[in-house]
């Protein structure tokens, strides 16, 4: 009998506080791997919480599939996975065809094309920070980032910019547990077949097939232009491929770099010895970039599900087993990360951390992308020395699936 994990893993609430590290300290020092029995209808699971362990579902997607299960916990019906599906819900060979159409976009060497706007749009939310002397370190730096960055990159205007930034909070909302207007945005359709089960991934549907017809009217240098052309074994996306795409590539670039964004902020305030290390040998940015990564942990997890009968850590898994992986976890493996938290600007690189996944078909496509910005962002508040004189506490994202921060208040 394998042991049980010694908090409730299906609930938003053990996060409420930041990662439960001494709950998962626990379980990655436990033989095996732990489970979570089955909790309000969802069925059980088992949790990977150990850096090996997590490197070996990821790579191995025959085993371990993001298709013929949800990639979240709670579990969902067939015709509601099809409805949502993107890439990051998909196995190889149809993911691979998928992410190669704008995966030349996210190479280490194109972003650097996107520095200068990145730049500019860094430059002005600090701006308004330093006149107002402070505020909400999420809405003025945190959110308007990221968001702006991947739809500039998508082409979607400068006055949606905000619409998606709602939108996009109310899609994580889905993961909380609060219940949801199922009308709200005028949805009609049956929650349970949304995903996150929220009306804002209906009312982005929307918004991208609006796009889109715009697009294919006046075609743009943009990522939306190059999904609508692209043709996979001769056929164009149909409008919902396309819909799912840009749902997927909006939140994955926005959410996620918003939540490390966040939490510099409390590192900053927490560590600033590292950063005036940092900001005396400017050699050790990259590497506290990642050491921002790893120790905020935007996504707190994956899912996969077992194909093929098989065993992990000495823990026997059969077909239709739930398996996930909590990156939140094993970002903090002591056998990987000795003394893994302190915050270290001067980690040894052999083994770079999991926030971006573990390796494989899914590694996260923006991981270069998310690392300029969050460069960006430090070498800017390095060079004006902004530091804070007082930082309020953090009210985290009711969810457990993503590591976020809703309100910040710092003072310069
Ligand atoms: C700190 C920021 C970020 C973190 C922590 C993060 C984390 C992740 C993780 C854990 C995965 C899943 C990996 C797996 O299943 O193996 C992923 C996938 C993905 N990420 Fe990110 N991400 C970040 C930023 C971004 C950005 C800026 C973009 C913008 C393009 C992006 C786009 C994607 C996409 C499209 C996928 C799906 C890839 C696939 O299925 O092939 N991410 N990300």
């Amino acid at each position: 009998m394998n042991p049980t994990a010694p908090i409730d893993l299906h609930s938003a609430q053990a996060f409420q506080a930041g990662i439960p590290h001494k709950a998962f300290a626990e379980m990655r020092n436990t033989p095996g791997l732990t489970w979570s029995p089955e909790a309000g209808g969802t069925k059980g699971f088992w949790s990977v919480t150990r850096y090996e362990d997590l490197v070996t579902v990821s790579r191995d997607t025959t085993t371990y599939s993001s298709a013929a299960g949800h990639i979240q916990i709670y579990d969902i019906d067939e015709d509601a996975l099809e409805a949502r599906a993107s890439m990051i819900d998909m196995d190889p060979p149809i993911h691979t065809r998928l992410r190669r159409i704008i995966s030349s976009a996210f190479t280490p060497r194109h972003v650097q094309d996107y520095r200068g706007a990145i730049r500019a749009r860094v430059v002005n939310c600090l701006d308004q920070l330093e006149a107002a002397g402070g505020g909400n370190w999420v809405d003025v730096v945190a959110k308007p980032i990221p968001i702006g960055v991947i739809c500039d990159l998508m082409g979607v205007p400068e006055q949606d910019h905000n619409y998606l930034i709602g939108l996009t909070d109310h899609l994580v909302a889905g993961t909380g547990s609060e219940p949801l207007e199922p009308n709200a945005y005028g949805n009609e359709t049956d929650l349970r077949l949304l995903p996150f089960n929220s009306p804002a991934a209906w009312a982005m549907s929307q918004y991208a097939t609006d796009l889109a017809s715009r697009r294919r009217d006046s075609p743009a240098d943009d990522l939306v232009t190059k999904l609508l052309e692209a043709e996979i074994d001769g056929e164009r996306l149909t409008t919902e491929e396309f819909a799912n795409f840009f749902r997927l590539m909006i939140f994955a670039g926005n959410e996620t770099t918003r939540s490390s964004m966040a939490h510099l902020a409390l590192h900053m305030h927490q560590f600033p010895e590292v950063f005036e290390t940092v900001n005396e040998d400017r050699s050790l940015l990259s590497a506290v970039v990642d050491e921002v990564i790893r120790y905020s942990s935007a996504i707190l997890y994956f899912r996969r599900t077992v194909m093929a009968p098989t065993e992990l850590s000495g823990t026997p898994l059969a077909v239709g087993d739930k398996v996930v992986m909590w990156y939140s976890a094993a970002n903090f493996d002591e056998s990987q990360f000795p003394d893994p938290y302190a915050f270290r600007p001067d980690r040894p690189v052999t083994s770079p951390h999991v926030a971006f996944g573990g390796g494989g078909a899914h590694f996260c496509l923006g991981a270069s992308l998310a690392r300029l910005e969050i460069s960006e962002l430090i070498e800017a508040v390095l060079d004006r020395g902004l530091s804070f004189s007082s930082i309020g506490e953090p009210t985290f994202v009711e969810s457990n699936f993503v590591n976020g921060i809703d309100h910040l208040e710092v003072s310069l």
